[in-house]
């Protein structure tokens, strides 16, 4: 592992745009292959996590992987830790089991990437929009927001004051995972965020956030600005508090034609994306979006550091339409865990090859479902850290 880290290699040679070049010895079957002469010039820093270096175009020796959900219900530690402490609301908030949580696949799995196990909607009851997230229902918001009478009893967030058990429990993460493993925080998108809010929970159709935007477009922005600037906030409060990467998830962005993305999530996103990279210009965000095969190129244009793919796109394609600057996330699909050892190693595959080497952090195109088998979560992770480029 470490003799890896002494080679050096020019990053003018990973280019996303090209199929692997010829020293890459990664093919079709899985082969766990060290390559044995790199020339050029950026070397790795050994001491910052995989997933750290391969995002920002580092030679790295493999990609570095963690699953999006993977900290949840399709783990039997989870179910059982759910039996004792049955409110999602005491599970996310409170500091012990927060931890207790976000360790449990670190412990089984390993992965490069240790999310915080939290909600996107964690920040509403501080934003004054009372919430909770019910078994068998989902998110459930109260009081939905639908006036501008609403939207201005909403306030801005301050998460020192509001979540201090999420700092703290960044803090404790930090310690625990020693590097290892980058500890990774997230948030939700304004337009996502505000789908919740307006519905009233999850929804089909997004009939009520899209009667908002499209007959009282300004009630809408009024709220969607009071998320950015929150969330702007809420991830420099992150970073500040232990994580080094940054999700954030515009779930149901894609609800919108491109055409309603560009005036309800893009700007806000960028300004976030804006705000952060001025306090933290090294942290890295993440964008994900549900179904993005339409919005990709706009994805790009909030300036964040990794677009993460979901299985609707070709690796290969995703890569040539975001150009060599973008990272990629992705973008196994979710239910290939379902499938035999043999085809989720075949599939892990495909997306790798397909990635080409360096800036590509391998993940599902979504959460993973309920009922995934544990041992086939456990075979996805072993691979992937058998891959060698
Ligand atoms: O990835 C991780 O392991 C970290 C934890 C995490 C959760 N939610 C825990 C959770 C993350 C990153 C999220 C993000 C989230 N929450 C998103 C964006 C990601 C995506 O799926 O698109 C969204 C849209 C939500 C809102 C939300 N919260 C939904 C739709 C649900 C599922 C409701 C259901 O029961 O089907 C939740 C609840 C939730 N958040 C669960 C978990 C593990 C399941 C409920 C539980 O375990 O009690």
């Amino acid at each position: 592992m470490s003799s890896i880290y002494s080679f050096t290699s020019s990053i003018s040679s990973i280019s996303p745009l090209t199929s692997p070049r010829k020293s890459f010895n990664y093919n079709n079957k899985y082969i766990p292959i060290i390559h044995s002469s790199l020339q050029g010039t950026v070397a790795p820093s050994v001491a910052e996590p995989l997933l750290l270096n391969a995002v920002r175009g580092e030679d790295v020796e493999r990609p570095p992987v963690w699953l999006m959900r993977q900290a949840g219900r399709y783990m039997k530690s989870y179910q059982i830790l759910c039996e004792k402490h049955p409110s999602f609301r005491e599970r996310s908030e409170n500091v012990d089991l927060v931890v207790e949580i976000s360790l449990q696949p670190w412990k089984v799995f390993r992965p490069d990437g240790v999310i915080l196990f939290s909600d996107i909607l964690t920040p509403l009851s501080g934003m004054n929009i009372p919430f909770d997230i019910v078994k068998g229902k989902g998110p459930v918001i109260f009081n939905p927001l639908r006036t501008a009478e609403d939207v201005d009893q909403v306030r801005e967030f301050v998460p020192e004051e509001s979540v201090p058990y999420v700092g703290e429990a960044l803090t404790i993460l930090r310690k625990e995972v020693e590097n290892k493993a980058a500890v990774l925080g997230f948030v939700g998108a304004p337009f996502t965020l505000a789908s919740y809010v307006v519905e009233g929970g999850s929804s089909k159709h997004f009939t009520k956030i899209k009667r908002l935007a499209f007959s009282q477009p300004k009630i809408l922005h009024a709220l969607l600005q009071k998320f950015a600037t929150s969330m702007a906030k809420y991830i420099q409060y992150q970073a500040d508090n232990g994580a080094q990467a940054v999700q954030i998830f515009d779930s149901w962005a894609t609800e919108l034609s491109p055409v309603d993305f560009e005036e309800f999530s893009l700007p806000y996103l960028k300004q976030i994306v804006d705000t952060v990279k001025q306090s933290h210009p090294t942290l890295p965000l993440i964008l994900y979006a549900s179904g993005s095969g339409g919005l990709l190129e706009r994805l790009a244009l909030t300036g964040v550091d990794v677009v993460s793919l979901d299985w609707s796109v070709d690796m290969a394609e995703g890569r040539r339409r975001l150009g060599p600057d973008v990272a990629v996330q992705g973008n196994v699909d979710p239910g290939v865990l379902f499938g035999s050892k043999e085809f989720i190693t075949n599939r892990i595959n495909d997306v790798v090859k397909k990635a080409g080497r360096g800036k590509h952090i391998l993940n599902l195109g979504h959460g993973i479902v309920v009922g995934t088998p544990e041992e086939n979560v456990a075979h996805f992770f072993e691979v992937a850290k058998g891959i060698r480029y």
